[in-house]
């Protein structure tokens, strides 16, 4: 009896996870097959093709669609999508020429790469990811959405809901860290955020789910590298957020550049065709990455021709900007090595997005001037940014509650970070205008008024390298300073630090240092600007080291040697006044990381999350080092900020951790209770996170996995009960079976202010 109960249990779940969206067509379903029946009866294969061709901007500027190239591929129907296109006027002069000029009148989708904001641009998504705000980010997504709708765009290439564990890649920048759990409720509140509750509406944008898949595991952390992987880290691990992502509604995937299993993601049935359609339900439309269908020549998988047939057989649709369906479908059709079928199928997909757009009622609906007049970069916006900036900040040490500065004396700001609008926004920001950024100067002057005096010196250059500088640069001018040589900078910065109160020293990484194509063998602060940190060091002053950076950095030397870290990421266009905001404490930072910070290079991959091995080390019991146990000689095992982790000017204190029952049946819930307690002077946010550890399994567990989290708002001295609901679908995993189930035996589950430390009790589950 009580194992039919598991097995229909597991079933449901299973069902649940795979079958989401195979559900009875609904009437309006209906009504579009109808009209694009009809449309693709009138359609030549020409024009079918021409659907899947996701064609490059360019720098095309208004009014030279009507003698260039693009305007004669769009009149003759060989456009179906335009990519990082700016600006209403442009958006609304090409679409016209496609449903004024072309035969059957098909209008455009235009995308781009909204990926944190649009003009105003919000914290990177890494860093958003630490605000563990779900509603905040949403708002974000929502943010960016109205923004870019009114200029035109109805499409965005984000999330990007890659799982990364690797700092060494640059694009874990683009993403929400580490953690399955954490990563997946992220995906859902971006695409809830974009799309809203109605994708015609002129202000919701269509989502793209990236890149799928696995791109986050790129070998040694190098951009576009292989990855490999066992189905079993697959499922439990990388991809619930995809998932996630498509049961919110997204509306397209893209394809990543990575190969799996032996064959570029691209061209990967099991994923596009098997996993994602038939097992997950999925019926949007599925765009590659850039040219990813062309790269598949260079991985070794035959001439464009080939290549481009193995990736529309194997479930891709539209080619971003290669070309190689528009240039070869046609001759393999003829050839018989791909049928009509398949060209029918990705070119209705399409079609789909655009009328599910409304695209086909109003190809004008996001060409609203007087939208993009009033709707972008509003006040209210620019609040939005400034808030939301203020909730990513992780406070990573605060030695003698040096922060908050209070406004007064004379205040020392220094570094490349510290007056530089262009690296505000963060990389991957497309529609920023650079010049509405706030600097940290700016955003300090603004805050303490008369109140205290800011002096300020570059100090460095970002890097002193000039190869370095430019791989790191989004541009070929270089950045290194030509009037003052390095230690003239220094001086500078020195000679007006030592005559300040107090010291904060803007320093880290570049914008366009983390990103695409900007993976690093070294993960510290670049080694001239550690020279000037220790240099304002030995002034004598106290130093804040506000840190600037897309990745987790390796910071063991300034964990010991700076007294006050606040690591601020990218903030995006309201940076310098969000930073004023944590920094005199009118806003008490409150984020934790989502990405774990190394000791060093050499533990990289590391994350919380990982399994225990049959020799684990107990740094309770021995040290962090014995023979023949898991480890390493040089350090130990631990991470210098473990996942989950982030100061607060105040302090929290966790008690009494109740569970409502000590057995729960597989299909019961348990409530896991505690007493959350601000310990401290000032009132302030705690995100509370829920672990759970699954002692034993059928096949191995994590040591712990995050399983809910609340952020609390507390005033000092003020406690509160916090209840937490331990799911059904929280204590399962995917077995070697690849069945989503859980499994009777003992269970812990851990509460408290980061992974590494909490309070703990445990359950059993019984059948
Ligand atoms: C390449 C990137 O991998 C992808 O994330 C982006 O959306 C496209 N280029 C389009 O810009």
């Amino acid at each position: 009896m009580k194992s039919t109960k598991i097995l229909i249990l597991s079933l449901l779940m299973l069902f649940s996870y795979t079958i989401s969206a195979q559900q009875k067509p609904t009437a309006s379903d209906q009504k579009m097959k109808v009209f694009i029946d009809g449309l693709m009866k009138k359609m030549t294969i020409d024009e079918k093709i021409g659907q899947l061709n996701l064609c490059g901007a360019g720098d095309i500027t208004t009014g030279q669609t009507a003698s260039s190239d693009i305007g004669k591929k769009l009149r003759e129907g060989k456009v179906g999508a335009i990519l990082n296109l700016k600006s209403v006027e442009k958006i609304r002069d090409v679409q016209k020429v496609a449903v004024e000029e072309s035969r059957l009148k098909i209008p455009l989708l235009f995308g781009m790469d909204v990926i944190h904001g649009y003009e105003t641009t919000f914290p990177i998504p890494l860093a958003l990811s630490c605000s563990w705000d779900m509603s905040l980010i949403e708002k974000t997504a929502r943010i960016a959405a109205t923004e870019a709708s009114a200029d035109g765009i109805c499409w965005t290439f984000s999330p990007m809901v890659d799982i990364a564990r690797d700092p060494r890649w640059g694009r874990i920048a683009e993403g929400a860290g580490e953690d399955t759990y954490l990563g997946s409720q992220v995906a859902r509140a971006m695409v809830k955020g974009y799309q809203g509750n109605d994708l015609t509406k002129n202000n919701t944008i269509m989502a793209c789910v990236k890149h799928f898949a696995m791109y986050g595991a790129a070998e040694a952390g190098r951009d576009y590298n292989t990855t490999d992987m066992s189905r079993l880290r697959m499922f439990n691990e990388y991809l619930p957020p995809y998932k996630a992502a498509f049961d919110a509604g997204a509306g397209s995937a893209m394809t990543s550049f990575n190969e799996l299993d032996g064959l570029p993601a691209t061209a990967n049935k099991w994923l596009m065709t098997d996993l994602l359609r038939k097992q997950w339900g999925f019926n949007g439309f599925v765009v590659t990455d850039f040219t990813a269908i062309n790269e598949m020549i260079e991985h070794g998988m035959g001439d464009l021709q080939t290549v481009s047939a193995l990736a529309l057989k194997a479930g891709t649709d539209m080619d971003m900007v290669g070309e190689g369906y528009l240039t070869t479908l046609k001759k393999s059709l003829k050839e018989g090595k791909i049928t009509e079928a398949y060209i029918n199928q990705a070119c209705r997909r399409i079609l789909e997005a655009k009328y599910k757009l409304g695209l086909f009622d109003d190809p004008y609906r996001y060409c609203d001037a007087n939208r993009a007049k009033t709707e972008i970069g509003t006040e209210e916006h620019m609040k939005a940014a400034r808030e939301a900036a203020t909730q990513t900040f992780v406070l990573l040490k605060n030695e003698n509650q040096l922060l908050p500065l209070q406004k007064k004396g004379k205040i020392a700001l220094v570094g490349p970070l510290a007056d530089n609008i262009y690296n505000m926004a963060g990389m991957w920001s497309v529609a920023v205008d650079h010049n509405q950024s706030i600097t940290v100067l700016q955003g300090l002057k603004n805050t303490v008024g008369n109140q205290a005096e800011i002096v300020y010196a570059k100090g460095s250059n970002f890097v002193d390298d000039p190869q370095l500088d430019l791989n790191i640069n989004n541009t070929i001018i270089p950045t290194i300073d030509s009037l003052r040589t390095s230690q003239q900078l220094r001086d500078e910065a020195v000679a007006i630090a030592s005559k300040s109160d107090v010291i904060i020293a803007a320093l880290g990484e570049a914008a366009e240092m983390s990103g695409e194509c900007t993976s690093r063998t070294n993960i510290q602060i670049p080694e001239n600007q550690r020279e000037l940190l220790k240099a304002l060091l030995a002034t004598g002053k106290p130093v804040v080291l506000l840190l600037f950076t897309g990745r987790p950095l390796d910071l063991s030397w300034e964990s010991k040697n700076v007294p006050a870290i606040l690591n601020v990421w990218f903030g995006g266009t309201q940076t310098g006044n969000a930073i004023a905001d944590v920094v005199f404490g009118k806003v008490n930072p409150s984020g934790k990381i989502t990405a774990t910070f190394p000791q060093n290079i050499g533990q990289v991959p590391i994350y919380y999350n990982h399994k225990n091995t049959g020799r684990p080390i107990d740094a309770g019991k021995g040290g962090w080092f014995t023979k023949f146990l898991s480890n390493y000689v040089d350090v130990s095992n631990e991470p210098l900020y473990p996942f989950g982790y982030g100061l607060s000017y105040t302090t929290f204190s966790y008690s009494d951790l109740k569970l409502d029952k000590q057995k729960v049946s597989s299909a019961g819930k348990l409530t896991v209770s505690v007493t959350l307690t601000n310990t401290g002077k000032y009132d302030g946010s705690e995100v509370a996170q829920l672990y759970i550890r699954d002692m034993v399994g059928s096949i191995t567990r994590p040591v712990k996995e995050l399983k809910g989290f609340q952020k609390i708002f507390l005033k000092a001295g003020e406690s509160r009960t916090l209840n937490f609901t331990i799911t059904p679908a929280d204590l399962a995993f995917y077995n070697s079976d690849l069945q989503f189930k859980s499994e009777p035996g003992d269970f812990k589950v851990f509460v408290g202010t980061n992974s590494a430390s909490g309070l703990e009790a445990g359950f059993e589950l019984i059948k």
